[in-house]
């Protein structure tokens, strides 16, 4: 039996943007993840994934089908697309899948998942792969999911250490001189990513000129921010999310519940907040001084968020 998984994620700066090319940051949320143990099972059984959490059994019949189904892409894509890059038939095996990361909350639920069942796929076959040759897989499994991802979720669950990045290139290596903690506010509403970034792409069909001003003004915030953590200006980053918020509620993702969060958590002392991920729904990050952290997440509570976790931003390792 060998067991497998993969952490959340929440994006800091740049998401929609880096759809259209400019760089985004995103971190690992080590405190949600997906989990997938794998276990032999009965000669010519096949492979059956197993999610206990959603009472549901699915069985790969064939590495060619491709239904156009949620669940066939969420459990049994990544399973086909391993098995084909490893050139290998279907195994006897049962995965079992758990997963603490809410759908579609913008929180890389879809990436974490498969990222988990691959590992653990490869480690039941012997076949360990690399983060480098791992991410691509997932990577496909994304754009199955989400239409034309940038792939940045796929990039920060794989490696699990925060990246700069920017769509078509390997994540950059970036230094976090000082860690900071931010709080993770879910609205309790899911938005399936796909919705909101097909929406933001007719959009910017629609207003080329407006909506490429508002993604240049975000790779920049974006390039700051980096500047700002790679030095060790943390507060300084509180303005800079505020801003990105905005530009976030001029590109139409933003929600009645999520700008609500936000400015809950910035009259309780916040440096700064901003949605998260795809928006619409799903959750916003406020970033907090760590003696804050206790009464910003109450107010957080108090203002109608349905969950708030803690988490840190560190160096990898
Ligand atoms: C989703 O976590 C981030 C988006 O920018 C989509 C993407 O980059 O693929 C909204």
């Amino acid at each position: 039996m060998v067991r497998a998984d993969a952490p959340g994620k929440i994006i800091l700066f740049g998401e929609h943007a880096v759809v259209h090319g400019q760089p985004a940051i995103a971190a690992p949320l080590h405190a949600v993840r997906a989990t997938a143990i794998a276990a032999p099972a009965p000669h010519a059984s096949g492979l059956t994934v197993y999610a206990p959490d959603l009472d549901l059994t699915r069985r790969l019949e064939s590495l060619d089908d491709s239904p156009d189904d949620p669940l066939h892409n969420a459990l049994l894509f990544p399973l086909q697309v391993a098995l084909r890059y490893l050139e290998q038939p279907i195994p006897d095996l049962t995965l079992t899948v758990r997963s603490t990361i809410p759908i579609a909350s913008g929180l890389g639920s879809g990436a974490a998942l498969a990222t988990a069942l691959v590992r653990a796929l490869c480690a039941a076959l012997d076949r360990a792969l690399p983060n480098d040759e791992l991410n691509p897989l997932i990577f496909q499994v994304e754009q199955r999911h989400h239409g034309t991802p940038s792939g940045i979720d796929n990039t920060v669950i794989v490696y699990e250490q925060p990246v700069y990045f920017v769509r078509g290139t390997p994540p950059q290596p970036f230094a976090i001189a000082r860690p900071f903690t931010l709080l993770v506010a879910d609205t309790g509403h899911g938005s399936p990513t796909h919705t909101t970034v097909g929406d933001v792409g007719r959009l910017y069909a629609a207003e080329p000129a407006r909506i490429g001003a508002i993604f240049s003004e975000i790779g920049g915030i974006t390039q700051q921010a980096r500047r700002l953590i790679e030095a060790g200006k943390v507060a300084a980053l509180g303005p800079l999310m505020d801003r990105n918020h905005d530009l976030l509620r001029q590109l139409t993702v933003s929600s009645g519940a999520l700008d609500r969060l936000c400015a809950a958590a910035r009259a309780a002392g916040a440096l700064g907040a901003k949605l998260s991920g795809g928006g619409r729904g799903g959750n916003i990050i406020a970033l907090v001084d760590e003696e804050r952290a206790g009464s910003v997440a109450d107010a957080l509570l108090a203002a109608g968020a349905a969950n708030v976790i803690r988490t840190a931003v560190r160096p990898p390792g």
